[in-house]
């Protein structure tokens, strides 16, 4: 037994290179903390507009996090900042970048035709070697990989918003994801200072399959007028500990993120917990999708 893992480990990939796709609030953290960890990063995204705001929140975040690690050396903070953005680059073309990548983690839109044709034309592109992770919130890590001809090298990478403070990876192995990947994705985790867990491919993995009932339950409650929407988060953080309200954590996440994620799971007719909420489906078609378009439930300035 010791033999075999040893020689498992003896091939399992190391990961220096990564190429992160998707540029928003989760591709900028994951390379944050991809490129905080020594790693070299090549952050993708459709424009270089965009690519520009995700270096921006990139900075902004290490300032934060800076400004309690290094609370008495301010000058070796700004180092580590110079340091950490000099191993960011960014690209508007996903397929000059993954060429001497070891992983590619996609962070883009959570749609299953636009993860797939993605993955289709990079699997083209990247050497064998290179390690294909996507950190979707609720789609089948097994169906995103059926578009590349490399599902042994291919797996889930599930980080938390915001993946500066979240401390936990779920790693996702599908039935056809090797040893190999599966451990190099456990280490790379640990290597970025989380704590990896692994899941089966299941719809919501661990955390989402447990965490999205308790928000659209509390969507719902407000929606019946059972409560305020203020008085369901006061009640969560200082009923059960939560460090957010379940409404103003579903603005957080994104609401277009939290109705794809009960779309997956609605998929499981036996599952009630999912059932869609017209208020959700309202405010996702208007625009109002949270945080990050300044209005969801709440508004943001
Ligand atoms: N980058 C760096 N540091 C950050 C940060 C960020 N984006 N956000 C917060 N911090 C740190 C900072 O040090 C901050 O202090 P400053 O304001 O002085 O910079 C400190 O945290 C405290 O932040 P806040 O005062 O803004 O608020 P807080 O104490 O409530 O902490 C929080 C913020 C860590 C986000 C906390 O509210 C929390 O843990 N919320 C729950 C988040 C959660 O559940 N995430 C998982 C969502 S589910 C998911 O991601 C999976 C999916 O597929 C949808
Ligand atoms: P987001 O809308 O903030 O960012 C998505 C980014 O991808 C945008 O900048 C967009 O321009 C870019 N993009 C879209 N299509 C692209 C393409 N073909 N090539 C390159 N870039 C493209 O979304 P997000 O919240 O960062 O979520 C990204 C992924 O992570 C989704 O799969 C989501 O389900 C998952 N996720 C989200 C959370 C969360 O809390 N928001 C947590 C864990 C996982």
């Amino acid at each position: 037994l010791f033999s075999g893992f040893s020689s498992s480990a003896a091939r399992n990939v190391v990961i220096k290179s990564v190429t992160i796709i998707g540029g928003g609030q989760m591709g900028a953290g994951i390379a944050q903390v991809a490129a905080s960890t020594g790693h070299s990063v090549t952050l993708v995204d459709t424009s270089d507009d965009i690519l520009k705001k995700s270096i921006e929140t990139i900075e902004g975040s290490l300032r934060r996090v800076v400004k309690k690690k290094f609370a008495d050396k301010p000058e070796a903070g700004e180092e580590f900042i110079r340091n950490v953005m000099q191993k960011v680059l960014t690209s508007a073309d996903a397929a000059s970048a993954v060429r001497g990548s070891d992983l590619v983690v996609e962070a883009i839109a959570e749609n299953l035709k636009v993860k797939q044709d993605l993955f289709r034309r990079l699997d083209k592109l990247a050497p064998p070697h290179t390690i294909f992770a996507s950190n979707t919130s609720s789609l089948s890590i097994s169906d995103i990989a059926s578009s590349t001809n490399r599902p042994d090298k291919f797996g889930g990478l599930h980080f938390f918003n915001p993946v500066a403070m979240m401390k936990l990876v779920e790693v996702i192995g599908t039935p056809a994801t090797s040893q190999e990947t599966s451990e190099s994705l456990m280490n790379f985790s640990k290597v970025l200072g989380k704590t990896p867990v692994s899941s089966k491919d299941t719809s919501g993995f661990i955390v989402n399959r447990l965490l999205v009932p308790c928000i659209v339950e509390a969507i719902r409650m407000y929606e019946r007028g059972d409560a305020s929407k203020e008085d369901i988060d006061i009640a969560m953080k200082l009923g059960a500990g939560h460090p957010m309200g379940p409404i103003e954590l579903a603005d957080y996440i994104g609401l277009d993120t939290v109705k794809s994620i009960m779309e997956g799971e609605a998929k499981d007719p036996d599952n009630p917990l999912f059932a869609s909420s017209d208020l959700l489906n309202k405010l996702v078609a208007e625009g109002k999708v949270g945080r990050k378009t300044a209005e969801g439930f709440y508004k943001y300035k």
